[in-house]
C-alpha cells in the first residue's frame, strides 16, 4: 500500500469534516463570556486612570490556581498561531475550512473570558500577565511534525481533551464558584473540540491505517502540552501535577488511554509492517507512561507525608 499524499488526505476525510461539523454546529450552544464574569467587582488600575495598583494581597485565590489560570490563559492566548498551523495545513476552503474559522472562533472566547475573569476579580498581577503574554506570544508556536496532517490530527485530539481536564481541574482548584462554572463552560467546548478531531483520526484509520498509527505512535512519543514555551513552563507543571490539576496518571489514564480505546487502536486491521511497529510503540508508551504515573504519584505521597508531619 502507498502512502497517501497529504492532498489525498485531505480529500478522502472532507466529507467526514462535512458530517462532524454539521453534528458540531447542532450541539454546539451559543454561550456568552460576559456573563461569567462578576463586573460589579471591579476597580480601576493604575496608570492613566489613576485607579489603584495590584497588590498580591488582591488575590484571595490559591497560589497554585493562579499558576494554573496564567498557563491555561498564555496557552489560549496563543491562538494566532495555531490558526496559521491549522489554516496552512486544512485550508480555508469548503468544510475544512469553515471549521477552521469556527474553531478559531470559538477558542477566541476562551482568552477573552479568561482575561476578563482576572483582571476584575484581580486574581493575578496584570503587569506581569502582560508582560508574559508578550514573551509568550512573540515567541510563536509550532507543534512537532506540524506539516503532517495526520500527525497533526492525533496531537490536536489529545491536546483538547488535555486541555479539557486542565481547565476543568482548574476551575475546582481556584475554589470560587463563578470561576469554577466559567471553566467549566471552556471545558465544556474543548471536549466537542476533541470529539471532533478525534472522529476525524478514527477516520483516518480506515482510509489509511499504518500512516496514521504511525502518527498516533509518533505523536505521543513526544507530546508537549500547547503551552510548554511559557516562561518557567517546568516548574509551572510541576506545581500544577502536585496539585492534582494535570499530572501523569490524569494524562494516562484520562486523556491518552480513552482516546486510544476509542479508536480502538489495538484491534485495528490492515497495517502494514510500519504500522504494526507503531502499534508496539504505542502498547510500549502506555506501559512506559503507567510506571511513570505510578513513580510520580509515590513521590506526591511521600511529599504530603512530608509536609504533614512538620
Ligand atoms: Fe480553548
Ligand atoms: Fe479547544
Amino acid at each position: 500500500m502507498t502512502a497517501l499524499s497529504q492532498t489525498a488526505l485531505l480529500l478522502e476525510l472532507a466529507p467526514v469534516v462535512e458530517k462532524n461539523l454539521d453534528r458540531h454546529l447542532a450541539i454546539a450552544k451559543e454561550w456568552f463570556p460576559h456573563e461569567y464574569v462578576p463586573w460589579s467587582e471591579g476597580r480601576t488600575f493604575d496608570g492613566p486612570l489613576g485607579g489603584e495598583a495590584w497588590a498580591e494581597s488582591d488575590s484571595t485565590i490559591p497560589d497554585v490556581a493562579r499558576t494554573a489560570l496564567i498557563v491555561n490563559l498564555l496557552t489560549e492566548d496563543n491562538l494566532p498561531s495555531y490558526h496559521h498551523q491549522i489554516a496552512t495545513l486544512f485550508g480555508r476552503d469548503g468544510a475544512w475550512g469553515t471549521w477552521v474559522h469556527r474553531w478559531t472562533a470559538e477558542e477566541g472566547r476562551h482568552g477573552t473570558a479568561i482575561r476578563d475573569y482576572l483582571s476584575v476579580t484581580r486574581a493575578v498581577d496584570p503587569v506581569a500577565l502582560e508582560r508574559a503574554r508578550m514573551t509568550h506570544m512573540s515567541a510563536g508556536y509550532r507543534n512537532a511534525h506540524d506539516e503532517e496532517m495526520l500527525h497533526s490530527l492525533a496531537y490536536v485530539s489529545f491536546q483538547e481533551l488535555a486541555t479539557r481536564i486542565s481547565h476543568r481541574n482548574t476551575g475546582r482548584a481556584v475554589g470560587d464558584p463563578v470561576c469554577e462554572a466559567l471553566l467549566t463552560r471552556v471545558a465544556a467546548d474543548e471536549n466537542l473540540h476533541m470529539i471532533f478531531y478525534r472522529n476525524l483520526l478514527g477516520a483516518a484509520f480506515e482510509v489509511a491505517p499504518g500512516q496514521t498509527m504511525r502518527a498516533v505512535a509518533d505523536v505521543l512519543a513526544n507530546f508537549q502540552m500547547p503551552g510548554n514555551g511559557i516562561d518557567g513552563f517546568a516548574r509551572k507543571s510541576v506545581a500544577i501535577a502536585l496539585a492534582g490539576i494535570y499530572d501523569l496518571r490524569q494524562h494516562r489514564d484520562e486523556v491518552v488511554a480513552p482516546v486510544l480505546r476509542q479508536w480502538d487502536v489495538f484491534n485495528v486491521t490492515g497495517l502494514d509492517a510500519d504500522g504494526e511497529a507503531a502499534r508496539d510503540q504505542i502498547a510500549a508508551h502506555l506501559d512506559d507512561l503507567e510506571r511513570a504515573a505510578a513513580r510520580f504519584e509515590e513521590k506526591r505521597d511521600a511529599r504530603a507525608a512530608r509536609l504533614a508531619s512538620r
